[in-house]
């Protein structure tokens, strides 16, 4: 397992891509509300990228369709945009999203309401999103890499969620998925020792029920097994010499 060190000149075509990413969630945040099919939405952020001068990097991806992964409610990630699939009120959509800009690559995913909706649901959005900021606590240079893993799904746990175990986050550079491996629970070992330079995608996936996943018919779409609702949070992240900088996140 090698994980890459960015060079300067690396990191700062990282921040642009992120930069870019960044503004892309904000114009999807905006656009959705109840009666778009998911379509919708992936034809918008396509548009989005490519009008930025990127390459969506998720289109084609070992074969997935589209370019924005977009998720509702008991789907916990890589849902297949569909004109069929309308949103309505009182849904939770996630979206997931990445683009190359000058060979780099960016990644991350947001939780949204759609209209109105439940206490719960809007609890479980905020915690999926904190459990990242826990997370990145321990995202600095001589930590080890599970410190991040075990203090997101401890969060996440202390309210009794259910931890998304067969995926995990990742390194991200020259390629969408680099190593190292990120899970969002505690592991047996510590990991890697963190360095500065290194950029990662740090994507907790929560449910509100159990942490059993299972696939659709279509090998793509991971559901939540008991059918409650799931929120996925993700920022591309760069470790540092101190505070870790979120490139997909300036405010
Ligand atoms: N953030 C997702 C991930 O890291 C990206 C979607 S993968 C794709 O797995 F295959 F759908 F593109
Ligand atoms: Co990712």
């Amino acid at each position: 397992m090698s994980v890459s060190i960015k060079t300067a000149r690396e990191i700062e075509l990282m921040r642009k891509a992120g930069q870019l990413l960044e503004q892309v969630h904000d114009e999807l945040e905006r656009f959705v509300r109840p009666g778009i099919s998911t379509l919708d939405i992936d034809h918008y952020g396509e548009k989005l990228i490519r009008d930025l001068g990127c390459v969506p990097n998720f289109l084609n991806y070992n074969g997935y369709p589209a370019s924005i992964c977009v998720s509702v409610n008991d789907e916990v990630v890589h849902g297949i945009p569909n004109k069929h699939h309308i949103l309505k009120d009182g849904d939770i959509v996630s979206l997931d999203a990445g683009l190359i800009y000058q060979g780099y690559h960016s990644d991350a995913a947001r939780t949204h309401a759609v209209g109105t909706i439940s206490a719960e649901a809007r609890k479980l959005i905020e915690v999926t999103r904190q459990s990242f900021f826990e997370g990145i606590k321990y995202a600095r240079a001589g930590n080890h890499l599970y410190e991040i893993s075990a203090a997101i799904g401890a969060y996440a746990e202390s309210f009794g969620y259910g931890v998304v175990r067969d995926l995990v986050g990742h390194g991200i550079g020259t390629h969408l998925h680099e190593d190292p491996q990120i899970p969002n629970f505690p592991q047996k070992r510590r990991g890697i020792r963190l360095q500065p330079g290194m950029t990662l995608a740090i994507e907790p996936m929560i449910n509100q029920g159990r942490a059993d996943v299972a696939w659709l018919d279509d090998d793509w779409t991971v559901v939540t097994e008991d059918e409650s609702l799931s929120a996925h949070y993700e920022n591309t992240v760069l470790i540092t010499d101190g505070e870790p900088e979120i490139l997909t996140l300036s405010r």
